[in-house]
């Protein structure tokens, strides 16, 4: 299959396809997602199948408006009318009853449906023009560092879906915030674009964080993610990366991430914003090792934490 490149001023032709039951990635203020009409099962298979991603993982439905979230979720607590005027539309996606409408293999079989009002003018035009919601996971094959510009997605799918809109770089470079509802109670289930800090002062209360242990909760937590291929060592002082990186004599075959100076030359940027660009460069130079300099400032951030861990997991 030959993958489309297409433009803003093609939207009608990704609308097109999406409607004619194909695959296309498409540009969010997150990261790029690999979307399906959610009126098309067989659509939603091939999204699992072509991501290589578990069939227990559940994926994110993507509207308009909030009164296609009440079409979608039961149950809707007052907290999240509170969410959505602060934050939607925007990068957090929240967890809620599953309507019987949303057909039980978006959600892998749960009670539950993840929903998210994107931002992005490439998302939602392409969400009006289908006439109704897109299912998206993020475009990368599981496991494996998400999208954030057009070449990535490509990386992963070209000649293996219909096509890709081409956004540019995507704002945020991580994905959405999944905060759990049910019951009334805001649950962290994934830490993301948006704080824990700024949700807090919105609610005006705590915000319970899962723990890894409740990784039932939301299933994507379970599993190695966003990993580069090479192999990624963490460092708590810049000495000993320093000391590590001339031991092994890492010049021209290794990359440190950092957010201080470091005398070395193959040291770059470590931000929320460019983490998966640069384990996918690294990548591409098929680089042997990465260090990551997790001093104080970057151990404070709880999204950038939760990249690093996830993706320095040996499995
Ligand atoms: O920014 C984003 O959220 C991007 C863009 C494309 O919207 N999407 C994204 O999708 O990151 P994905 O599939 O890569 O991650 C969705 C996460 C997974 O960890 C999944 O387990 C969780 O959301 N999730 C989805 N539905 C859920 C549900 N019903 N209950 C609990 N967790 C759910
Ligand atoms: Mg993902």
């Amino acid at each position: 299959m030959k993958t489309e490149r297409l433009s803003y001023s093609q939207l009608g032709r990704a609308a097109e396809l999406l409607l004619g039951g194909n695959l296309v990635a498409f540009p969010t203020e997150t990261v790029y997602g690999l979307g399906a009409c959610i009126s098309n099962e067989e659509a939603i298979r091939s999204i699992f199948e072509v991501k290589g991603r578990p069939s227990d993982n559940p994926l994110i439905v993507h509207v308009g408006t909030l009164e296609q979230v009440e079409e979608l979720a039961i149950e809707i607590p007052p907290i999240f009318y509170t969410l959505a005027s602060h934050f939607f539309p925007g990068p957090l996606t929240v967890i809620l009853g599953r309507h019987n409408k949303v057909p039980a293999i978006v959600s892998a079989g749960l009670q539950t449906v993840a929903v998210r009002i994107p931002f992005h003018p490439i998302a939602r035009e392409l969400i009006l023009l289908t006439g109704g919601a897109l299912v998206a996971p993020s475009a990368n094959l599981s496991g494996k560092p998400s999208s954030t510009e057009v070449g990535h997605v490509l990386e992963d799918f070209d000649g293996k879906i219909s096509a890709v809109v081409d956004g540019g770089k995507t704002e945020w470079g991580v994905e959405s915030t999944v905060v759990s509802l049910l019951e009334g109670k805001v649950v962290l289930l994934r830490p993301g674009a948006i704080s824990l800090e700024e949700i807090e002062a919105v609610i005006g209360g705590s915000v319970e964080v899962a723990q890894e242990k409740d990784c039932g909760l939301s299933p994507g937590m379970r599993y190695r993610h966003y990993a580069p291929c090479a192999p990624m060592k963490l460092f708590f002082s810049k000495e000993e990366l320093v000391l590590y990186w001339k031991e092994k004599e890492l010049q021209g075959k290794g990359m440190v991430l950092s957010q201080s100076v470091i005398p070395i030359e193959e040291s770059h940027e470590l931000s929320v914003k460019n983490f998966y660009s640069q384990l996918r460069l690294a990548d591409r130079k098929g680089l042997e090792e990465i260090l990551v300099l997790c001093d104080e400032e970057v151990r404070k951030d709880l999204t950038l934490m939760n990249r690093i861990m996830r993706a320095s997991r040996s499995e």
